[in-house]
């Protein structure tokens, strides 16, 4: 199979991280009998520094013909980088909001599981994260306060800004049945997360949720409050197989799920539309205050090309042969610094895609 990838490396820690996934997948592609065509693309910081703005017409369209995007990161500190000088519409996140809008890439999946061998890198205590938790967040990702019409106007002489949130029932209905269709290859438990206590998009959220529902009678379905959902995260992981939440909530949940895992260098991201089409990116960020140092955890970026290989591609073998060889790096004790524990060995950045790239067999 011929594999049509566009690569974002990005911003900051991207093009470490994105280096050693390519590695790692030019490996995959050799044992397996299959070969990568890569289309670099530019987006986020470094397509200001050469085109003025974060994403350009041409970097969409060569997005849009190949099968798959693999993605680093973007952005940089927002204290001290010059794309921050930019009017909002300009800096790099802008660039990544209007790439998943442009490719209709409406459900964001992000798993977030303890790993046995990493439970020394979690924050959590062992009361609570015994027998380890292994959930999916279903992120909506193109509606919401994200999309919606803003504007920092003065009013009577007092700044005013207005962020909106609209939500209408199609694109609840479809994220909705995504997280179905996922809860029914799990463990068939969907949690609803809103805020229907006070949004009115909550409360149209839970109705069509509900009647999504009914579709999936093995599922069973509890609606949560994001508060409270904030908190069980932290209280009992283990609750959790597949959390359906719209975009903001998503975007705060599966930082919160990412650090109870350990690291969020860890938690790998698949952003899909109605086709095979993905972008695939690690939750995390561009850690601007890591970049260039050859520390930064390259994992999530690689779980995230076996992500790719998955959905996109169907390549359910291959991808398999990235996830136990990222197992048996750290069963043998191997670890960036960010999930770094006593007795364990420290590695950098490449050595950790090596290592990964040579146990794919
Ligand atoms: C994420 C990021 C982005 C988001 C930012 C960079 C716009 O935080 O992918 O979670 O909020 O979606
Ligand atoms: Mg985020």
């Amino acid at each position: 199979m011929k594999l049509k990838i566009g690569v974002i490396k990005g911003d900051g820690i991207g093009p470490e991280i994105v280096s050693e996934a390519i590695k790692v997948l030019d490996k995959v592609v050799k044992t397996y009998g299959h070969t990568c065509e890569y289309t670099q693309l530019l987006m986020g910081g470094a397509s200001i520094d050469v085109h003025g703005v974060p994403l350009t017409e041409e970097t969409i369209a060569a997005a849009k013909s190949c099968d798959a995007v693999l993605m680093g990161s973007i952005g940089g500190d927002a204290k001290t980088s010059p794309w921050y000088k930019l009017e909002p519409s300009k800096r790099p996140e802008a660039g990544l909001l209007r790439i998943r809008k442009e490719l209709k890439l409406f459900a964001n999946l992000r798993p977030a599981l303890l790993y046995d061998e990493l439970k020394g890198a979690c924050p959590l205590k062992e009361e609570i994260t015994e027998g380890g938790f292994d959930m999916m967040i279903m992120r909506e990702l193109t509606g919401g306060l994200y999309f919606g019409e803003r504007k920092t106007v003065e009013e009577d002489g007092v700044m005013t800004a207005y962020d909106s949130l609209t939500y209408n029932e199609n694109e609840i209905r479809r994220i909705a049945k995504r997280g179905f269709d996922i809860a029914m290859k799990r463990r068939k438990k969907v949690t609803s997360v809103d805020k229907a206590n006070v949004l009115d998009s909550s409360r149209l959220w839970r109705k069509v949720v509900e009647k999504v529902a009914a579709g999936y009678p093995e599922v069973k379905l509890e609606h949560m409050l994001v508060d409270n959902c904030a908190m069980q995260l932290v209280k009992d992981p283990k609750q959790f197989d597949v959390i359906l939440t719209e975009n903001m909530f998503g975007d705060i949940l599966s930082d919160e799920a990412s650090m109870v895992t350990g690291s969020i260098g860890m938690l790998a991201s698949a952003s899909l539309n109605e086709t095979k089409f993905g972008l695939y990116e690690p939750s995390g960020g561009s850690a601007p205050d890591i970049a260039g140092k050859g520390i930064a955890n390259p994992i999530a970026t690689i779980l995230s090309a076996a992500m790719m290989l998955r959905f996109s591609f169907d390549l359910d073998k291959e991808a398999e042969a990235i996830e136990q060889a990222v197992l048996k790096v750290l069963e043998e004790g191997y670890r960036t610094v960010d999930i770094m524990s006593e007795g364990k060995q420290q590695i950098g950045t490449e050595k950790m895609g090596d290592l990964i790239a040579g146990y794919i067999e």
